[in-house]
């Protein structure tokens, strides 16, 4: 009763929770899947939560997606929220440090290190990495045994990622001081500095430490391609952003440049790096996709090297991909500060400037409504969805002069509006080219007998597989 005359008539309904600055902090921490659903089913699609003393409003639906993502610059504010998360980690002067605006410009400089002919480059660099990976370690030695799933996709994906996106001088320094500094830095990427940024945990000094030393190692890689005066090579992203030159004609600085890097190192490591978890975990419970996917690879592919091109022309791989994430979008909140008070069309509510507005687009992906079944991992239901991709292609110029992408989509991982996520094309190329080897070179199956996926861990920033998360492989006989 007391929360109920608290709440000004005008603002939308809040949860009940026993506990003022706590309020649901908890049960929306442990699964806000299953949190969200449930404040649904009481409050509709429009409810505000506690979250560790601040008031968080949810909207949910395209027209929510639409209302947030879509939302006018002057009104939501993604920076305010994520910078003290993401500044210590990426460094100064880039991304959410900056006012949107010179973000837009970093994004389209980014962009032009992602074309095609870039992506096309990577895709035998990526392949190189796996096979070597699968070769050297020593979880793949022999015809067959037991592995823990997610600590080996990870290093995977740092590996594909690092050679192709971030340079060949990166990689090699990856195999010795490289590795020390991400696991530093990534420390410091928890949900912990993001509730609480002024918490003064111990690995914040190590995070703060290894941010500098590798901010050091990109300015003397950029240092050292400069004083050896190469040609540009156009297709490489670290040559893009040092000769980048904003509108205002000031050249990007060698340590914006090397933050970028960094950002684009860690925002792209643990999205992709769950996700195919999620594909090879669902692959071992479900040995016949598996076996399909086998199947449309000899078939298409045949002996032929990887491409760019035959790599996306894999129809089945690619439902598998749309599907994992549709079941296990790796971002399940995405947040903005409201700036102005906010009046909802078609309600009686306003949400006033002291309130986070947090869009959960990944709650359709889940709904029986949209998707009939939806808990079934099923990659062959896309065989009768129009492509997603292709319609937000249309909508899109990817010049980023575009800021009002399709909300209204019923599957949005990589999000939607301004800050629509810009490494789609690579996550995809680098998700389908580990499917492609991994069914390529093994079997996979559940232990024991066990049947289905593990749950899911809410606790850190990307929803990860709970572990332990074990398969039992067995290599192809007969493959290279
Ligand atoms: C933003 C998802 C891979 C770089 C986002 C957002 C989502 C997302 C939902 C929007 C966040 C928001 O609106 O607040 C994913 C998924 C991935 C993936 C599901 C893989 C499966 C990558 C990769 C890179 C990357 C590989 C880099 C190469 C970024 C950046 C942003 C972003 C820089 C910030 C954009 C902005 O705020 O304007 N991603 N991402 N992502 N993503 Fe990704």
């Amino acid at each position: 009763l007391q929360q109920r005359l608290l709440r000004k008539s005008n603002e939308p309904p809040v949860v009940f929770h026993w506990l003022p600055v706590i309020g649901s902090t908890v049960t929306y921490g442990i699964d806000p899947f299953k949190f969200i659903f449930e404040c649904q089913a009481q409050y509709g699609d429009i409810f505000t939560f506690i979250l560790l003393g601040r008031k968080v409003t949810v909207y949910l639906g395209s027209k929510g997606n639409q209302f947030i993502l879509n939302g006018k610059l002057k009104d939501v504010n993604a920076e305010e929220i994520y910078s003290v998360l993401t500044t210590p980690v990426f460094g100064k002067d880039v991304i959410y440090d900056v006012p949107n605006a010179k973000f837009m410009e970093q994004k389209k400089f980014i962009k032009f290190g992602l074309t095609s002919d870039s992506l096309r480059s990577y895709v035998p660099l990526m392949e190189n990495e796996i096979r070597s990976f699968i070769n050297r370690t020593p979880h793949f030695k022999g015809s067959s045994g037991t592995v823990q799933l997610p600590p080996i996709m990870a290093q995977i994906t740092l590996f594909t990622a690092s050679r192709s996106l971030q340079g060949k001088e990166v990689r090699e320094k990856l195999d010795t001081t490289f590795a020390d500094l991400y696991h530093d830095l990534d420390d410091g990427f928890q949900p912990i500095n993001f509730m609480l940024p002024w918490f003064p945990l111990p690995q914040n000094r190590r995070r703060d430490v290894a941010q500098r030393k590798m901010t050091q190692i990109y300015t003397d890689i950029i240092k050292t391609r400069r004083s050896k005066q190469k040609e540009k090579d156009s297709e490489d992203m670290l040559w893009n952003l040092m000769t980048s030159v904003y509108k205002d004609g000031t050249p990007v600085p060698d340590t914006e440049t090397a933050h970028m890097m960094i950002g684009l190192l860690m925002a792209g490591q643990h999205s992709s790096s769950v996700t195919s978890s999620w594909i090879m975990l669902h692959l071992a419970a479900q040995p016949e996709i598996m076996e399909e996917l086998y199947q449309e690879q000899l078939h298409i592919l045949g002996d032929n090297a990887l491409t760019y091109e035959n790599v996306q022309s894999l129809p089945l791989a690619m439902h598998v991909i749309r599907e994992t994430l549709r079941l296990h979008p790796p971002i399940h909140s995405i947040m903005r500060k409201v700036k102005n008070p906010l009046p909802i069309a078609g309600t009686s509510w306003v949400v006033p400037p002291s309130h986070v507005l947090l869009a959960a687009p990944a709650t359709m992906g889940k709904s029986d409504e949209y998707f009939p079944n939806a808990e079934k991992w099923d990659p062959h239901r896309w065989e009768t969805i129009a492509d997603p991709k292709d319609e937000e292609k249309e909508k899109m110029d990817y010049g980023y002069g575009l800021v009002s992408t399709g909300a209204d989509s019923t599957y949005l991982p990589f999000g939607a509006g301004r800050h629509r996520c810009i490494g789609e094309q690579f996550a995809y190329l680098q998700l389908s080219i580990v499917m492609i080897v991994m069914v390529r070179e093994f079997k996979l199956k559940n232990v024991d007998g066990k049947k289905g996926v593990v749950a899911t861990d809410y606790s850190s920033l990307f929803s990860r597989p709970m572990e332990p998360a074990r398969v039992k492989w067995e290599k192809r006989t007969g493959c290279s």
